[in-house]
């Protein structure tokens, strides 16, 4: 009987993508995917700091790990991710549960089975977090993917920008950009396996290129992604505003395939919350840069990420956070209450926001940010949308699901077969959190 894997993932979609690194590796050692912890030979706990919410929800997991462990004594138990990358952390893990066997950093995936080894002999829980080789990027990590029509492309790694709540760049470490013969490289591969979308990953890939001299920025790069056979939907994530070009701009608008869709986060709307946060733009460059890209996209879809509650916001900032959201009107926006985190600047702020005000201000901006994501979908009534059919709804069996280009769901009619195709549909009844309708035609033939 083979060996089984399973893995559970916690975080952004940089850890959905090294989760399918870490199954192309335990595919490539032998074990077989499984859905029941039970099963597993090898578990796989990916974790995320990003918020105290996430590692509190992987703590409670790996309590119960133990019973699981005693039961099958060989099975091996590995913990991964962001929130390992914090010495303390990792230190923490392997004392408080030390049926762990491994605990591993997010540079080490493809020591996997050193790691394994070693986790055998020693008889405790070994420990791989450092950085090896400067943090250089490992190239050619299998990636077995679990959809095969959407992929993820990491084209940069890390973050050098320190906003101030932030954790990421002292898990993820600094930015470094893949090369980009690499990136084209796995992305014609991936249009010759039938892929049709590729999602371009980074925490910030509007700097993408920077500390490669003499290569690409994010917009040449995107340029000429847009070229790439057999793939129909480019998208990337994420935009740091700071760093969104005039030439990305007029990226988005001339390659046929990229989506006209931007993730921009705004985090908050007034310039002192901003500076503190070390955002290093204000209010009015922000909604300037949204003027400027809703002038040059036609029909682009501009979404957001929002923190509340940030050490020190005032009632009048938070005023400010949703004037702003009212100005732009967000396609849709991911609203965070701020989470303390140990080591980051504004842990050490002095006015940290009690949960009592912060709260209500988390459910004001909630109801407003959803309210303008429905009155948005309400004016695609009628409207006909170029669709990629992800599969059968999974709510309605009747119904297929996929999406538009401006990355909303929309349900309606139709054959199995024609999963992975665009279609176009009519928008006939537009909901809160997705569109319904009706399929007008077959766009192309693919
Ligand atoms: N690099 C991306 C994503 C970072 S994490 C970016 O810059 O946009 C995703 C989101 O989590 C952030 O945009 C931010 O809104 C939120 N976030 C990060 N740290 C946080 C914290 N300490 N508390 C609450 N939300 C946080
Ligand atoms: Fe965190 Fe800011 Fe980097 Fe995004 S850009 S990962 S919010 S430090
Ligand atoms: Fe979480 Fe790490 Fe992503 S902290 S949000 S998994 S980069």
């Amino acid at each position: 009987m083979s060996k089984k894997y399973m893995i559970k993932t916690w975080g952004c979609q940089m850890n959905e993508h090294d989760s399918e690194k870490i199954a192309g590796v335990a595919r490539s050692l032998g074990y077989q995917a499984t859905n029941e912890e039970k099963e597993a030979d090898l578990l796989v706990f990916n974790t995320c700091c990003v918020r105290e919410h996430a590692e509190v929800k992987v703590y409670g997991n790996l309590g119960r790990l133990r019973p699981l462990k005693e039961k099958n004594p060989d099975m091996i138990i590995a913990v991964c991710g962001c929130m390992t990358q914090q010495r303390e952390v990792a230190e923490h893990i392997a004392r408080r549960y030390p049926f762990v066997d491994i605990v591993f950093g997010t540079n080490k995936i493809h020591k996997l089975a050193e790691m394994i080894a070693n986790a055998r002999i020693a008889g405790n829980t070994v420990l791989d977090i450092e950085e090896d080789d400067g943090g250089k990027i490992v190239e050619g990590i299998p990636v077995e993917r679990e959809d095969g029509i959407r992929a993820w492309v990491a084209v940069m790694h890390g973050c050098d920008n320190f906003c101030s709540y932030c954790i990421v760049p002292f898990v993820r470490g600094r930015e470094k950009s893949r090369r980009k013969a690499d990136i084209l490289n796995e992305v014609e591969e991936l249009g010759k396996k039938g892929y049709k979308e590729v999602t371009l990953l980074g925490q910030n890939v509007n700097s993408y290129g920077k500390d490669l001299p003499g290569e690409v920025d994010f917009a040449a790069l995107l340029r000429e992604v847009d070229r790439v056979e057999g793939i129909e939907r480019i998208r990337f994530v994420t935009s740091h505003p700071k760093d969104l070009s005039e030439e990305l701009i007029y990226a988005i608008r001339d390659c046929e395939k990229v989506c006209e869709h931007v993730h921009l986060p705004v985090q908050a709307g007034s310039n002192r919350v901003l500076d503190r946060m070390n955002r290093k733009y204000t209010r009015e460059r922000y909604l300037d840069l949204v003027d400027r890209i809703k002038n040059v996209i036609p029909g682009v879809s501009i979404t957001t990420d929002i923190i509340v509650g940030f050490p020190g916001e005032t009632e009048e900032d938070f005023e400010q956070t949703l004037d702003l959201v009212k100005a732009v009107r967000f396609d849709s926006a991911f609203t965070f209450l701020y989470s303390q985190r140990k080591g980051t600047p504004a842990e050490r702020m002095k006015d940290q926001i009690p949960y009592e005000i912060k709260h209500p201000r988390f459910l004001k901006l909630l109801e407003l940010t959803q309210q303008i994501t429905a009155e948005n979908n309400l004016l695609l009534k009628d409207s006909v949308e170029e669709v990629l059919v992800e599969g059968i709804s999974k709510n309605d069996p009747e119904r297929l699901t996929g999406r538009t280009r401006t990355n909303k769901l929309v349900h309606f009619k139709g054959a199995p077969e024609l999963t992975g195709k665009l279609v176009k549909v009519k928008i006939t009844d537009p909901q809160k959190w997705s569109l319904y309708g009706e399929m007008v035609d077959r766009e192309v033939e693919n």
